[in-house]
């Protein structure tokens, strides 16, 4: 089985590299822009795996992936479209710019880089396709409406590709994190106080789930489990969900991300705060 894995470099893509590796049989492709990290986990896998630094939202980003899939593999049985980031901000202070960026690599780049490799996950069928959103795509919090925009965005495309695709013998699945703690998602205002740090799953129970709804053939799963229960009282009691986030738990319940202290940083040394690694292996 030779699976691809979007935003390998670090938490949940990296936690399912290692989750899939324990699949006999599997090749891994991994893809983020950090080569240094890519190539050192590529080293670590006990199954054979080649790596591609790219930046996913560049123009020709889901070219060069599909023409490493081809040199390199040939057939692609699995893609988890993973990478992703959040910038915190309300609309009037992040305005369309904001959602734009979020839009252009949640969203956007998923999408195209679906829309290159269709076509071998096709001609490689029996496949499947999961698509990492988050319980932000079925309930929105103040502060995150353009994470939410994006992730509401990917769960709306993914229920319809998951019927279009069924004959061509392509599985869609998608999976819905609610809190892991990773770079990109520390959580550390909710891991340290007791009452909230139950709320934060490990990035380990995200990769059984991307397990569970590629190759395992299951449609949908929240990780935690039970985060279901913010998507259902969304819709069938929106009243109490607005009435619970509107006070001061909406606020508690948007951490800090890995991409804002990027922001930060950047805007300190006075740099753009992206990363390029145009390498291929
Ligand atoms: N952790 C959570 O609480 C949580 C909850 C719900 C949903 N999710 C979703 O889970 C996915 C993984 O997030 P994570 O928590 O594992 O965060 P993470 O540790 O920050 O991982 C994000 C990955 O995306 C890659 N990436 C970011 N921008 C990229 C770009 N332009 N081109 C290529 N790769 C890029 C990063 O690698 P490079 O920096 O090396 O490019 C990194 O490997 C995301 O889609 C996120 O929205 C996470």
């Amino acid at each position: 089985m030779i699976v691809l894995i979007t935003g390998a470099s670090s938490g949940i893509g990296e936690a399912s590299a290692w989750r899939f590796a324990r699949e006999p049989g599997t090749e891994l492709i991994l893809v983020a822009r950090r080569e240094d990290r890519l190539r050192e986990l590529a080293a670590r896998l006990p199954v054979p795996a080649t790596w591609l630094a790219v930046d996913l939202t560049d123009a020709d980003g889901p070219e060069r992936v599909l023409a490493h899939v081809q040199e390199h593999h040939g057939r692609l049985n699995c893609l988890v479209n993973n990478a992703g980031a959040a910038w915190r901000a309300t609309f009037e202070e992040g305005g369309w710019e904001n959602v734009r960026r979020t839009m252009e690599l949640n969203f956007d780049a998923q999408l195209r880089l679906t829309e290159a490799l269709l076509p071998v996950l096709r001609e490689s069928a029996p496949s499947s396709i999961v698509n990492v959103s988050s319980t932000a795509s079925r309930i929105s919090r103040p502060g995150a409406g353009a994470y939410s925009a994006s992730k509401y965005a990917l769960t709306g495309w993914t229920d319809s590709l998951f019927f279009e695709e069924r004959t061509n013998g392509v599985h869609v699945g998608l999976v819905m994190p609610g809190f892991i703690a990773t770079e990109g998602f520390p959580a550390t205002e909710l891991v340290a106080n007791t009452l909230t740090k139950w709320l934060v799953a490990s990035p380990e129970a995200a990769a059984d789930a991307i397990w569970e709804v590629g190759p395992g053939g299951v449609a949908e799963r929240y990780v935690p489990r039970f985060f279901a229960i913010a998507g259902f009282v969304r819709i069938l009691w929106p009243a109490l969900a607005r009435r619970l986030l509107k006070g001061g738990m909406g606020k508690h319940l948007v951490t800090k991300t890995g991409a804002d202290a990027a922001d930060h940083v950047a805007r300190q040394s006075g740099s753009s705060g992206s990363q390029a690694g145009p390498a291929d292996s």
